[in-house]
This record gives structure tokens, sequence and C-alpha cells, in this order.
């Protein structure tokens, strides 16, 4: 197996190659993101590697299908950059459904943490010599409700961590948990009651701007929004506005509608064109990560490990177990995997 891993950081080179001692498969990393231009250079290899700022659409799926490439492993959950239904019957597409659901929660409530008690300043202040406390106000989590919305592997990792913290916990999902003891609601309701808003479900045609100007009309004025799933959900200039209004009283966004250009990448040298990130970051009631909710390490060793399973299975023609499709009924959830059939037969 030869196989051409894209947008590679030092890290992703250490736990792979930690990982492919036991496997013995031929790794060529490249710092270059998957675009339809580098695609081309996997030509001899059997498979790509790719992650979350990938460009997987259908011109790079045909430039990967050209040069021969059978099989496009994710090193992520989310495939959103995926075109399914383009990669569908002409290459095979695997993800890591599940590393560390853990990770990205108790990053949400560390972003929720600080943006409540200011804790970013206050440890700038005080190298400063300022112990002043003012503007550093915060409320009580305790006896608040926050409002999830997917309540998947994070979601529930999330909604334990704030039922930890004692708050009232209000759940949208269009697949609720069954046997669960989630109070769930209508995301109108959701919008209407929750002190705090966290984000965990997948970016779709369904969810695409699910927080636009309509839904932030309709939430508690100071309203806390976290987004560690996708930066689309979010439609930025909307927030923009709310937070200059100051109905909106402070949003955590690990993840961003632009961030391809700029997230993972040291651009401290740099002008930055994008306006409406910069005026995001302009504001002292937003806080802003560069999509680092996964970055712990037992992530990178489930991914690590996952992903090669996932080659190891493609090698040996095995059934793919993490392998997603279009047909898979809102992407994975249950499919001909489950029957031990593969999602289509490459000719
Ligand atoms: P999951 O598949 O376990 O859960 C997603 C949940 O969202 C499911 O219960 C699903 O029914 C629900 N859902 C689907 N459509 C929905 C809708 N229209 N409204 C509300 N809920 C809906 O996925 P998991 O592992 O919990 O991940 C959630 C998301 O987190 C991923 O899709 C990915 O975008 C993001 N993520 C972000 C990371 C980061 O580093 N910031 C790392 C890993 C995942």
């Amino acid at each position: 197996m030869k196989i051409m891993v894209f947008d590679t950081k030092p890290y992703d080179r250490q736990y792979l190659e930690r990982e492919n001692a036991a496997y013995g498969y031929k790794l060529k990393f490249l710092e270059s993101k998957l675009t339809p231009d580098t695609a081309r250079l996997a030509a001899g290899y059997d498979a790509v590697c790719a992650f979350v700022n990938d460009d997987v659409g259908a011109e790079t799926i045909d430039a990967l299908v050209d040069v021969g490439v059978k099989l496009i492993a994710m090193r992520c959950a989310g495939f959103n950059n995926v075109d399914m239904r383009h990669a569908y019957g002409r290459i095979h597409v695997v993800r890591v459904p599940k590393y560390s659901p853990y990770a990205i929660a108790e990053h949400a409530m560390a972003l929720l943490l600080t943006l409540n008690r200011h804790t970013n300043r206050a440890y700038i202040r005080t190298r400063d010599h300022n112990f002043s406390l003012n503007g550093l106000l915060g409320f009580d989590l305790h006896g608040k409700t926050v409002g999830v919305v997917g309540t998947g592997q994070i979601g529930r990792c999330f909604i334990n961590i704030c039922r930890g913290f004692g708050m009232n916990v209000l759940a949208y999902d269009p697949y609720p948990v069954a046997n669960s003891d989630y109070t769930y609601v209508d995301l109108d309701t959701l919008f209407r009651q929750s002190d705090v808003i966290s984000l965990h479900c997948p970016l779709t045609s369904d969810t695409h701007y699910l927080i636009n100007a309509a839904a932030l009309e309709k939430c508690k004025p100071g309203v806390i929004l976290l987004n560690t799933s996708r930066g689309a959900l979010i439609e930025s200039q909307a927030l923009i506005e709310a937070l200059k209004s100051g109905h909106v009283g402070g949003a955590a966004l690990d993840v961003y509608e632009e961030e391809s250009e700029v997230f993972f990448e040291d651009c401290s040298d740099q002008v930055i064109k994008d306006d409406m990130l910069m005026r995001l970051l302009g504001f002292n009631n937003v806080i802003i990560t560069s999509h680092q909710a996964f970055f712990t390490k037992e992530a990178l060793e489930k991914i690590a490990e996952v992903t090669l399973i996932n080659l190891k299975q493609y090698s040996e023609g095995e059934v793919l177990e993490n392998e997603i499709c279009y047909r898979c009924p809102e992407f994975g959830k249950g499919c001909h995997k489950e029957r031990g059939i593969p999602c289509f037969t490459l000719k």
C-alpha cells in the first residue's frame, strides 16, 4: 500500500509514522492541501489521506480517480468537504468516526468557562500587574440552561459535563437518543430558552447557516454561542450584527466558515485579508481557536490507529467498517455495512 498524506503537520506525521511501524505501508507526507491541482501528485499511490480543510470536491475526486487512487482516508470525523455523491461508485471514502468525543466536549466547556469568566483577559492583566476586576464579571453556570444541538457522541459528552456543572440541558436532534433522559425540544424552543447554545451537529445542507439572523432573533438577549462543529453552521455576518447590537453576549468559535485559508497556519507575519474574521477577532466577547478542539494526545493516537486500520481493511479486501457514502441514511446511521456488504464495488 502506498498512501499520500496531504496537509501534514509535524504532529500528524509523528503519530501516523508511529502507528505505521506495525504495518509498514509506504506513507508519503506532503504539507500541501489536497486540491484539484495537487491531487495528481498521488499518481501511483493506492490511497490518499486527507483532513478537514482539504478540498475533496468533484474536481479533486475526478483527478484522483484519473491517476488511479482507489481510497480517500479522511483522518477526521466530519466529511462535509467531500463530495460524497460524486465519490459514489468511483472511489471509496473512509473516516475516523469516533476518536475522542471528550477532547471536543472538554474544549467546548473550556471555551465557555473562558468566555464567561474572562480568564484570558485576567491572565494578561495580572502579568501586566493590573489586578483590577472591572470588566471581568461572569455568571454562575449552575442553574443556567444550555441548549445542545446534536446529541451524537460529542453532544452527549458535553451534556454530561454541563450536568456536572448543575446546568439544565435542553437538546435538539432529528434522531433523538432512544431511552435517554434528555429533554428534547424543537429548535425554536431551544433558541428561546437557552442561556448557552452549543452546536454538535454535522454540517449538511439542512444545517448550513442553522444560526442565521432569524435564529439569533429568537435567542435570549445575552445568549452565549459555542461552535466546535463546523464553521458554516453559523452565518458569520449575522453573528457580527448580533454581537454589535449586544443581543449575543459572547461567542466562542473553534471553527469558522472561511477557516481553510488561515486555520492551522502561522499567519503572524501576514496581513489577514478576511474582513469578517478580523471583525470577529475585534470583539472582546469573542474567542476564536484554530480548530483545535480535537487536539489531544488521545485523539491523535486514536486517529492514527483507526486510519491505519481503515487502510489495512482496504488493502486486505475486507469490508470497510468506517466507509461512508451518500446512501448511508443521514450519513452513517446504518447502511449496507451493517449487513457486511460494501457500500459499492469498484470496477
Ligand atoms: P455524531 O455523528 O456522533 O453526532 C452528530 C449528531 O448530530 C447525530 O446525533 C445526528 O443525529 C445529529 N444531527 C444530524 N442532523 C442534525 C440537525 N439537522 N440538527 C441537529 N442535529 C443533527 O458526530 P460527533 O462525533 O458527535 O461530531 C459532531 C460534529 O463535530 C462533527 O460532524 C464535526 O463536524 C464536529 N467535529 C469537530 C471537531 C473539532 O476539532 N472542532 C472534531 C470532531 C468533530
